[in-house]
């Protein structure tokens, strides 16, 4: 019989099952489990079992007294224009003094896309067939450039996906970067319980541990060291963005200048949602605090109330790009007066039955817990929310077909090139949805925004000819 101190500690919350089977393991699997078993914080796991999953615990979130959010709306609609130059100016400004950094949560499963690897080496671009990844480091590459103060770029991974991640990146030559301003780090993990909050075993020798969703990334960077890295590196502004969505202007100026002339601990852009069942977080004020909902938390008539001019009320979609100052991550992953609250979701979870055979389950038979990096807003000092053209900032790949898929996002990169080539006086004909009717592909590190483009175009002479679609690069 075992006697490992970390078993015993196991047995005395309960929880003695995950080691059922420890005695039939070979060392090596046995020292494997218990390094597992070490990662799990057995209290964190208590308290959520004894909150989340207890009988009579409350489902869903609470929606008492959900207000639309306030936001600064863009010039074309109704901002105000002067602000919106002041914050582009000082967004630059912090650029190049090198006070920002990238950071792309990349450590989801992609099971939706139905892709293998990890998500950011999906083939994205229209004509070269660029990974995600290679789209944001040729972004930061050039913004490096354009503001003479190359970035630091953070990406958390996950421990499934890290080594290939890490991998991927080293083939490539990290796309051009200087990869000792390229950090990866893994997110941590929360085990799976069953619906009595005991942890589930995926194997006989192997815990069902996933990832502990975004939110989690907040932890990871100071665990990582990645916060002493930036602060050694006087950047204290971190600008994130999802993987999974190559439209982002990974560091935006105006974004940039209104998060920091504001004072604001953590930034967020929307955009007004297309269509009231489309599925995005919603910006809402709670008892004056900002929150986001989710689409799934809010119930569908509230998504599809209307104002009185028609808009939808809660037209505040969240696209997952923020900013966050440092100190205030700092603050809330040591949890300084801030917990962050867990998710329960309920899954098909395979595991083992008490004989210790395979168990592939037809429906529901466990919890995982995910923490959401937006559930940080209420606890941000003047927490701000911009607005974003959806064309300029957001196609994410999400669905293997249909809407968010590779085709939509394909096209959305495609009008995008042609209204900056015809911004820039190029004649370019497109169909009435904008889509160019030549196959055309803007490298980053030619232009990767309208500015950067028309600055690149406008040295080109001749210009190239467009009609028989183009690579810039
Ligand atoms: C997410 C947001 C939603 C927003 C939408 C915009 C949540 C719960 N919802 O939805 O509010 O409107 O994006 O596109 O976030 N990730 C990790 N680790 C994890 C889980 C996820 O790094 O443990 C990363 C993924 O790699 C991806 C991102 O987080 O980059 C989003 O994850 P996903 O689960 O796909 O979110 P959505 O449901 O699409």
């Amino acid at each position: 019989m075992a006697t490992d101190p970390l078993i015993e500690k196991f047995r005395t919350a309960g929880q003695g099952q995950v080691f059922a089977f420890f005695d039939e393991l070979a060392p090596d699997a046995q020292r494997r489990l218990l390094a597992e078993a070490a990662e799990i914080d057995l209290a964190e796991v208590t308290r959520l079992t004894q909150t989340l999953l207890a009988p009579g615990a409350v489902a869903g979130v609470n929606l008492g007294g959900l207000e639309p959010a306030p936001y600064e709306a863009l010039p074309a609609k109704g901002g105000d224009a002067a602000a919106w130059a002041k914050a582009k100016a000082a967004g630059e400004i912090a650029l190049r003094a090198g006070r920002v950094a990238a950071f792309t949560v990349a450590g989801g499963q992609g099971t939706r896309l139905g892709y293998d690897g990890p998500k950011g080496t999906f083939p994205v671009t229209p004509v070269k067939h660029k990974p995600l990844f290679q789209v944001f480091a040729e972004k930061i590459l050039a913004a490096g450039r354009r503001f003479g103060r190359p970035l630091h770029w953070f990406i958390m991974t996950s421990h499934h996906n890290h080594a290939a991640t890490e991998a991927f990146f080293g083939e490539h030559e990290f796309f051009g970067l200087d990869k000792a301003r390229v950090h990866f780090f893994p997110q941590g993990r929360m085990p799976a319980v069953d619906f009595a909050g005991k942890i589930m075993l995926e194997g006989k020798g192997a815990i069902a541990l996933s990832p502990d969703g975004h939110g989690g990334s907040l932890r990871a960077l100071e665990r990582s060291g990645a916060l002493d890295l930036m602060q050694r590196e006087h950047v204290d502004t971190l600008s994130y963005f999802q993987v999974d969505n190559p439209l982002v202007r990974c560091v935006d100026p105006a974004f940039i200048g209104w998060h920091i002339l504001r004072g604001s601990q953590m930034s967020s852009k929307m955009v007004t949602k297309a269509y009231a069942e489309e599925k995005l977080g919603h910006f809402c004020v709670q008892g004056g605090r900002l929150v986001v909902v989710e689409y799934s938390d809010l119930p569908m008539a509230m998504q599809r109330e209307t104002a009185a001019d028609g808009r939808l009320r809660f037209e505040a979609g969240s696209i997952a790009i923020h900013l966050l100052d440092r100190e205030f991550v700092r603050h809330v992953a040591r949890g300084e007066g801030v917990a962050l609250p867990f998710h329960r979701a309920d899954k098909k979870i395979p595991t083992v039955d008490a004989t210790g055979q395979p168990v592939q389950p037809a429906k529901a038979n466990g919890v995982k817990f995910e923490l959401f990096v937006f559930d940080a807003l209420p606890f941000a000092r003047n927490p701000l929310v911009i607005e974003t053209n959806r064309k300029d900032d957001f196609s994410p790949v999400k669905n293997a077909e249909g809407v968010d898929s590779p085709q939509t996002c394909r096209d959305d990169q495609l009008r995008q090139f042609g209204r900056w080539l015809r911004a820039s006086g190029a004649p370019l004909a497109t169909d009435s949805s904008g889509l160019p009717v030549v196959t055309l592909e803007v490298s980053p590190l030619f232009g990767y925004d309208e500015d950067s483009f028309a600055d690149a175009w406008k040295k080109l002479s001749p210009p190239p000819k467009v009609s028989d679609g183009l690579y810039l690069s």
